[in-house]
């Protein structure tokens, strides 16, 4: 199995780039934002709870979203390999996830960390909430929020990764295709 976390703050293309990714190598995507956010378009009582904190800028309960990836690792059995893609956000998740994995015999082997500038992640931000109707994306209070957020509680997952020599950070700024042939190259590294 080959395991991927796709790491960086809020619009540093974790979703942009893992499209590619799983295409390319196999992977099944599992974002936590697309499985809340389906959650929500469903009007489940998961979806109608998590939907407030999502609204503010806020991180839902690890309890929440650690039982969504659990029950996603069950229902993809035969994977080749994960892509996770905003999770771990806190130490705490990044500890569950390594206990799942530990049980399924398999590991993470690769966090890509990255790493743009603030000025150009809320005009990024902005300019996909034109389109998108993501409710966090419209209100640039909200984004602010989900900054502050990601510095406190879910920077320090980087460290976590670091100390288990995982952690490559790289530069998220470039064009979309200079930045996956980047990714590439660290997996291929790491492949061999
Ligand atoms: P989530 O859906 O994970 O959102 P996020 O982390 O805030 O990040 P985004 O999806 O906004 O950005 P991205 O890095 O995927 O960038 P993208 O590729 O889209 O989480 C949303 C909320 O759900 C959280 O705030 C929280 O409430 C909750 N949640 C989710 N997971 C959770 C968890 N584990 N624990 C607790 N709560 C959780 O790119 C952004 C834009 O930029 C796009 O328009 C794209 O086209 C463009 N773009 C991408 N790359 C480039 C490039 N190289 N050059 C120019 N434009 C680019
Ligand atoms: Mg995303």
């Amino acid at each position: 199995m080959f395991n991927l976390v796709i790491f960086g703050p809020p619009g540093s293309g974790k979703g942009t780039q893992s499209e590619k990714l799983i295409e390319k190598y196999r992977l099944v995507h599992l974002s936590t934002g697309d499985l809340l956010r389906a959650e929500i378009a469903n009007k489940t009582p998961l979806g109608i709870e998590a939907k407030k904190f999502i609204d503010n800028g806020q991180l839902v309960p690890d309890e929440v979203v650690i039982g969504i990836i659990d029950n996603s690792l069950e229902k993809n059995k035969e994977a080749k390999g994960f892509l996770f893609d905003g999770f771990p956000r806190t130490v705490t998740q990044a500890k569950a996830l390594d206990k799942l994995l530990e049980l399924k015999h398999t590991v993470i082997n690769l966090v890509v960390s990255l790493q743009v500038s603030e000025a150009e992640l809320v005009k990024r931000l902005l300019n996909r909430g034109i389109t998108s109707g993501r409710s966090d994306d419209t209100n640039v209070e909200v984004i602010r929020k989900r900054f502050a957020v990601y510095e406190k509680e879910t920077s320090p997952v980087a460290e976590h990764y670091n100390k288990q020599e995982k952690l490559s950070p790289m530069q998220g700024g470039n064009t979309i295709d200079d930045t996956f042939h980047s990714i590439c190259k660290v997996i291929e590294n790491v492949l061999v």
